[in-house]
Formats: structure tokens, C-alpha cells, sequence
């Protein structure tokens, strides 16, 4: 039997955009998101306003799932991106993740976010409610 390895979430305003990216990439959401375009992914990063990171209790901490999260700490939190390499799906971090936002931003918060089709499921197995009434204008590019 192996062991599960720990996990440490941490939250990192300063998160290095090339660790953000290799994240992506792992997670399979690279097709999704500008990983093409430093500049944009900096700025996502610096704008954001709670960078919370997994990282894997071994030599080196390898970075292996983030959440991105826009929120005013008061009211309301969007969850930008939530992902993890695929070498460490499965092993509770994506839940670990949004419990950790969810500790830190308070009962008085609310935690949204949009789903890609393949993670529809994970949002419903961990207890999100859809929202039959949220509305969006998509970005053009
Ligand atoms: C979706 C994602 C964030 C889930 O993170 P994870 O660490 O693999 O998931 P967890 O281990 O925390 O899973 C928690 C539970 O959800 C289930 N689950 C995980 N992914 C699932 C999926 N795609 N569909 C249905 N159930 C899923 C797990 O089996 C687990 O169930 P359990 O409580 O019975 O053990 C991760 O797989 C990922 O990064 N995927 C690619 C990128 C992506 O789709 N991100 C979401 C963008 S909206």
C-alpha cells in the first residue's frame, strides 16, 4: 500500500506565473486559459485577490493544484480557476482547495464559480448548488 502524501495549502499572493502555468497545463485546463500569454496570465495573478496553493509536503514543495479567486472578502468570491496536475487528481485536493477558500473567506461569503463540462460532476459529488439564474457576457478572446 502506498501513502497518501500531505498537503500543504498555503495562500500565495506571489505565485511565480511559470508555476501557475505548469499547473494549467497538468491539469488539462491549458486549452482554456491564455497560457500563450505571459503578460496575461501576470496580470491575472497580480489582480487577483486570493491565490491559494497545494502543494506536496516533500523535498521542494512541487506545486500541484490552485485556486484563483477574485472576492471582496466580504460578500462574494469568484473562483477564477480551480485546478490540479493530473498526477494528484483524485487524492482530495480539488475539495481541499475550495474547503481552504471557503475557511478563509468566512460563513458570510458566497463561492462561485463556472464549471468546464468534465468537472460538472466534481462540483455536484462535493455539494455546490447550481444556479439556474446566473448570467455571464463572454470575453471575445
Ligand atoms: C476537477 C478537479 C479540480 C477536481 O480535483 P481533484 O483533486 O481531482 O478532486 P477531489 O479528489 O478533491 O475529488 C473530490 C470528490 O469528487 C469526485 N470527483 C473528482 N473529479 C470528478 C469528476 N470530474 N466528476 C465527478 N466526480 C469527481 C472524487 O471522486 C471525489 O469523490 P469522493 O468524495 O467520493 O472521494 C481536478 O480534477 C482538475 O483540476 N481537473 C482538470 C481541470 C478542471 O476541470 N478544473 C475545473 C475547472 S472549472
Amino acid at each position: 500500500m502506498t501513502d497518501c502524501p500531505r498537503i500543504r495549502y498555503s495562500r500565495e499572493p506571489r505565485l511565480d506565473v511559470s508555476e501557475f502555468r505548469r499547473v494549467l497545463v497538468e491539469s488539462g485546463l491549458g486549452p482554456t486559459r491564455p497560457i500563450g500569454d505571459k503578460v496575461r496570465l501576470n496580470a491575472m495573478l497580480s489582480a487577483a485577490g486570493l491565490i491559494l496553493t497545494a502543494r506536496l509536503e516533500q523535498p521542494g514543495y512541487p506545486l500541484v493544484g490552485v485556486a484563483r479567486g477574485i472576492t471582496d472578502f466580504s460578500w462574494c468570491c469568484y473562483i477564477c480557476e480551480l485546478a490540479v496536475s493530473a498526477s494528484a487528481q483524485g487524492l482530495g485536493i480539488g475539495k481541499g482547495l475550495l474547503d481552504e477558500a471557503r475557511r478563509q473567506l468566512g460563513p458570510g461569503v458566497s463561492v462561485m464559480l463556472a464549471s468546464v463540462p468534465e468537472a460538472v460532476g466534481f462540483y455536484e459529488r462535493i455539494g455546490m448548488a447550481r444556479l439556474p439564474d446566473a448570467f455571464c457576457y463572454r470575453r471575445e478572446h
